[in-house]
């Protein structure tokens, strides 16, 4: 007899196995129980029919609580009621370990609750169906910039410079020194991609954003390429690749968790359709202003969440949203060569409400630019001597841009809230568990 895993009882109908599962929930008449079980591949029934085992086995499984955990002997017969197709006819049951009180019950429960108790939340199947998601988006990153010709290059987490702005740094102690946790790991992918050509990081960024918002984590994890010898219009196409790529995968790996989450999956097909549209800046307060909703807007203007949504379902594909006014965007972007006034840059706008998924942009070549940059955002220009360096020596025209994986999750997902993207979310007032 096999010990199997449930997502592969389809390989084994009308075979005995044995399955090491929890009981999510149970149903059970004089005659008959209906197990709900789950083993972290998938969910399914179990059936034990009380003139088929023993006594002490319909005893144990009726007296089961949520959660305890045991293992399964049975045959996997299919079962086209259920959506899952297959579920396993018990003959006996190995109990491994007890639940008392199980917190979470099937009622329902406050998000606070929910959030205090995450460690065990995070077994409920639509915790699960997310973070399948997540999981193939980081299998289908690594596949896709492989198949790129990436390198992946490790960012380091403390670092002396703050690439995006100080105001949202977390500071540390670095032996006698000042440090702040990484917000991004870009400026280090630059040196990556002047020695090794194209180059990405994945790792865990860090902002102390002060707002409380349906968008935004304290720690969320960001894919940072960086490409040489190339302009911004090859990096937008590299990245609606990359997205169609991404969506494409999940669309292909992952329908039992699209299932579980209710995503309609001829939406996300859409998503695959290239090229995605593009608008600049100014082209975006237009509509904006020509829309009637937005009465106030003027140039200049950074986009709130009613702004982007409006923007990206006005296309009803992801759009790229370009050249924004220099004064909201960071030191480091190239200078537009005729306009003072922006620089070349773009954010990728997901339709459906789920704002901003990846800032990019090219990247300013002259030291002289940069080093007044830095200077005038109030940076330390001591900490960025290796930076300038990177345009002393061999400086190449070069882009990059990173895509927040959580905010990815979240709009492929469909859920409302980013909290639910990342297994142990950072937020403003939650650092447990
Ligand atoms: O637009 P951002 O700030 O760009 C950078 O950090 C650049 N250095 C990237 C680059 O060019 N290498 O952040 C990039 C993406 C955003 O588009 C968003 O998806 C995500 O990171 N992001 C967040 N996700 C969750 N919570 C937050 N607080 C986020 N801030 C940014
Ligand atoms: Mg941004």
């Amino acid at each position: 007899m096999e010990t199997i895993s449930i997502i592969n009882a389809k390989d084994h109908v009308e075979q005995k196995v044995k399955i090491g599962v929890w009981l999510t929930n149970k149903r059970s008449s004089g005659k008959i129980a209906f197990l709900q079980l789950r083993d972290g591949s998938a969910f399914f029934q179990g059936v034990v029919v009380k003139n088929n085992v023993s006594e002490e086995t319909f005893k144990l499984a009726k007296e089961l609580k949520q959660e305890s955990s045991f293992y399964v002997i049975g045959t996997i017969h299919e079962d086209t009621r259920s959506h899952f197709g297959y579920e396993i006819e018990i003959e006996d049951i190995e109990f491994v370990g007890e639940s008392d009180n199980y917190p979470i019950t099937p009622k329902e429960h406050g998000t606070d609750f929910l959030m205090d108790h995450r460690h065990l939340w995070l077994r409920s199947s639509r915790q699960f169906a997310i973070m399948q998601v997540r999981n193939e988006l980081i299998r289908a990153t690594y596949e896709f910039f492989n198949k790129e010709g990436f390198i992946k290059l490790d960012a380091p987490i403390l670092t002396g410079s703050a690439p995006e702005g100080t105001t949202e740094l977390f500071h540390t102690e670095y032996f006698e020194k000042d440090a702040y946790l990484s917000q991004s790991g870009q400026l280090y992918e630059e040196a990556g991609a002047m020695a090794y050509g194209k180059v990405f990081s994945f790792g865990p960024t860090f902002r102390a954003e002060k707002s409380k918002t349906r968008r935004h984590l304290i720690e969320f994890w960001m894919i940072e390429p960086e490409m040489a010898f190339m302009h911004q219009e090859e990096s937008l196409e590299l990245q609606e690749r990359y997205i169609a790529f991404l969506v494409q995968n999940v669309l292909d790996n992952c329908e039992y968790a699209l299932d579980i989450l209710g995503r309609d999956k001829e939406v996300l097909k859409q998503y695959t359709q290239l090229p995605f549209p593009r608008i600049t800046y100014d082209d975006a307060i237009k509509l904006l202003q020509e829309s009637g909703q937005f009465p106030d807007v003027k140039w200049g203007d950074d986009f709130g969440s009613p702004e982007e949504t409006y923007l990206a379902n006005h296309f009803s594909k992801p759009v790229f949203v370009m050249n924004y006014p220099k004064s909201m965007k960071p030191f480091y972007m190239k200078p537009h060569p005729t306009r003072d006034d922006v620089v070349i840059c773009a954010d990728l706008l997901a339709p459906e409400g789920y704002g901003e998924i990846i800032g990019g942009s090219e990247r300013a070549t002259d030291p002289e630019y940069l080093a007044q940059q830095i200077e005038a955002a109030g940076l330390d220009l001591k900490e960025y001597e290796w930076y300038l360096d990177l345009r002393r020596y061999g400086s190449v025209p070069h882009s990059g841009f990173g895509l927040g994986l959580e905010r990815t999750v979240t709009w492929i997902t469909g859920e409302s809230h980013i909290r639910e993207a990342i297994p142990f979310p950072r937020l403003l007032n939650r650092i447990y568990p």
